[in-house]
């Protein structure tokens, strides 16, 4: 899709969108590292790099999905019919990223963390998109759940900034409106 009187960037900017259908094609953990490698180029102030990354591939996301069962409620001791679809769903899609930061007590060294890593995430979206690879930036309720976070290996202080579910898609949704600038923005010019 060509975008009239928009830049390369802007386009790819504007055409990424959050993928949850995706190809069963494998997704090169080798290349997810290389796009993490330019993503890494986000705005950080102090430069402290406040992120650490477990990516879940191949037999690796039975552990995932297992940490995922075991922090929803059982039915009689089981695991339920709606959980058990959403872990194979989540197998199925080809790569698992959970993204992890310190939380810092300072509040504005955790904003300026939290903001650096998004930043980073934002990055990332962009660099694989433009080589055809989406993914969705997940917050569900578990990954705030101890039983997940410790399943997974995430440490009381740490925070779970996104898990970022990644394939090829297999189909890109329609973009969802959004408002013209104008409307938020209030130009002070004396
Ligand atoms: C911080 C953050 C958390 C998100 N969490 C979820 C989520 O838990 N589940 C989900 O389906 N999408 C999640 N998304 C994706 C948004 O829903 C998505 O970006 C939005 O619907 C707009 O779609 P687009 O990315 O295709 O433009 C999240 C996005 C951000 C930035």
């Amino acid at each position: 899709m060509t975008i009239e009187g928009k830049n390369a960037i802007e386009q790819n900017i504007i055409s990424r969108r959050t993928i949850k259908k995706f190809k069963a094609d494998p997704v090169d953990p080798q290349e997810i590292i290389e796009l993490l490698n330019v993503a890494k180029w986000a705005p950080n102030h102090k430069i402290t790099e406040p992120w650490r990354f477990q990516l879940y591939v191949g037999k690796g996301k039975e552990k995932f999905a297992q940490a995922f069962i075991d922090s929803q409620p059982m039915e009689d001791g089981e695991p339920s019919e709606r959980t058990l679809r959403k872990a194979q769903y989540y197998k199925d899609i080809p790569l698992q990223l959970v993204v992890i930061m310190p939380e810092d007590p300072r509040q504005r060294t955790w904003d300026e963390d939290y903001g650096a890593v998004s930043a980073f995430i934002q990055n990332f979206q962009l660099a694989a998109w433009e080589r055809g690879i989406g993914m969705v930036w997940r917050t569900n309720d578990w990954v705030y759940n101890p039983v997940f976070r410790e399943g997974i290996g995430v440490k009381p202080g740490e925070k779970i900034v996104a898990t970022l579910m990644i394939g090829y898609p297999q189909h890109i949704p329609a973009a969802r409106p959004r408002t013209d600038i104008q409307e938020f923005m209030t130009i002070i010019e004396e």
